[in-house]
This record gives structure tokens, C-alpha cells and sequence, in this order.
């Protein structure tokens, strides 16, 4: 693969659940940019952002990025929704790698965020009026963002695949090659990739 492997996409869009499946289908290491913030702050990404602040976050998802991009052996990244919003950080994504969206509706992110509390950004009053609220917001976070996701690559519509097929999406587009898999060579005889 050409590098790193990065998974971008909203919040709620598998990336971290697709890129360690990836990884376990390839030879190439798995990180999440989220957790190794959380991992250097000792603080869960909600913390960081009410104790420290977005820009603060944003500043310690830079270098986590930059650490990540560093690395030697070319590796599968999860990122989190908001890496690309940044300029730097998508030339240094696009230059590093190979940068695949994961596309998803309001609609299936909504279902798939409405029970966790892990998202500052989606946090919206309890009560009446909740679902409606959360499902506007992430229709107009997505409207925003979503000519900066399309800047990716690899595009992949995630709504009715199931994660195996969405794997072998990116496989196949991002031309990543499952370790185990094998070819014919020229001698007609199994040759491991
Ligand atoms: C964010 C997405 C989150 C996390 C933070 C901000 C965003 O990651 O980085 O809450 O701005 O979209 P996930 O996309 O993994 O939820």
C-alpha cells in the first residue's frame, strides 16, 4: 500500500471498528488517533474537551497525527471525525497515505451515536425535542464537512454493506492485500504476498 492506510469519516462511522479488522486481515498495525490522545492526556477525549478545551484537542490531534505519519511501517489509522478539518493536516494525511472516506447518512450515524455519551460535539439537552435536536446537528456538522471528507481518495458509501463487504471495499480500492491471500507466479506455483 502506498504508506498508511487512513480511515476518515464522521463520527460514528465504524472507522475505528473497520480499521482493526483491517489489520487483522493484514500484516500492517492498527492506531486510533483518538485513543493514543487519550492515552498521552490520561484523559478520555470528553475530559479533554471540557477540562482543556477543543483547540487544545485539535492542537494534541495534530501531533498525534504527526507521530502517527512518522512511523516507519506503513500502518492503518483511525482518525477522528474532525483531523481533516485542518489544512495541514490533510496535506500531511494525503501526502503520508492513502486517505479513504467512509460515507455515512445522518440517518445511520444518528442511530448508531443516539446511546453514547462519548461525543462532546453531538451533546445536545436532554429531554423532549432530544432526537430531532441530535439528528439536525449531525445533518449540519456533515453539510459542512462533507467537501473536506470528499478530498479523500478512496470514497466508500458504508449504508447497507455489512462490515465484511465494507473491509473488502477498501481492500480492494485502497489496494491493501490480506497477508494470507495468494498468487499464482509466473512458474505456476503458490506464491505467498
Ligand atoms: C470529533 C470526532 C471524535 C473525536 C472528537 C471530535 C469530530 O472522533 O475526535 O470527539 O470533531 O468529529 P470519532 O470520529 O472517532 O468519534
Amino acid at each position: 500500500m502506498k504508506k498508511h492506510l487512513y480511515l476518515s469519516g464522521f463520527m460514528g462511522a465504524g472507522k475505528s471498528r473497520i480499521g482493526r479488522e483491517l489489520a487483522a486481515l493484514t500484516e500492517h498495525p492498527f492506531y486510533d488517533s483518538d485513543k493514543w490522545i487519550e492515552e498521552r492526556e490520561g484523559l478520555t477525549v470528553r475530559e479533554i474537551f471540557e477540562q482543556k478545551g477543543e483547540a487544545y484537542f485539535r492542537e494534541a490531534e495534530k501531533e498525534a497525527l504527526r507521530h502517527l505519519a512518522g512511523r516507519k511501517e506503513a500502518s492503518i489509522v483511525a482518525l477522528g471525525g474532525g483531523a481533516i478539518l485542518d489544512e495541514e493536516n490533510r496535506r500531511l494525511l494525503k501526502e503520508t497515505g492513502t486517505l479513504v472516506y467512509i460515507k455515512t447518512s445522518p440517518e445511520a450515524v444518528f442511530e448508531r451515536v443516539r446511546h453514547s455519551k462519548k461525543r462532546p460535539l453531538l451533546t445536545v439537552a436532554e429531554g423532549p425535542g432530544y432526537e430531532q435536536a441530535l439528528l439536525q446537528r449531525i445533518r449540519q456538522m456533515l453539510t459542512e464537512r462533507e467537501p473536506l471528507y470528499k478530498e479523500a481518495e478512496v470514497i466508500i458509501e458504508r449504508d447497507g454493506l455489512s462490515l465484511s463487504e465494507i473491509v473488502e471495499a477498501v481492500l480492494k480500492f485502497a489496494k491493501l492485500k490480506p497477508h494470507s491471500s495468494t498468487v499464482k507466479n509466473h512458474t505456476g506455483s503458490d506464491q505467498k504476498m
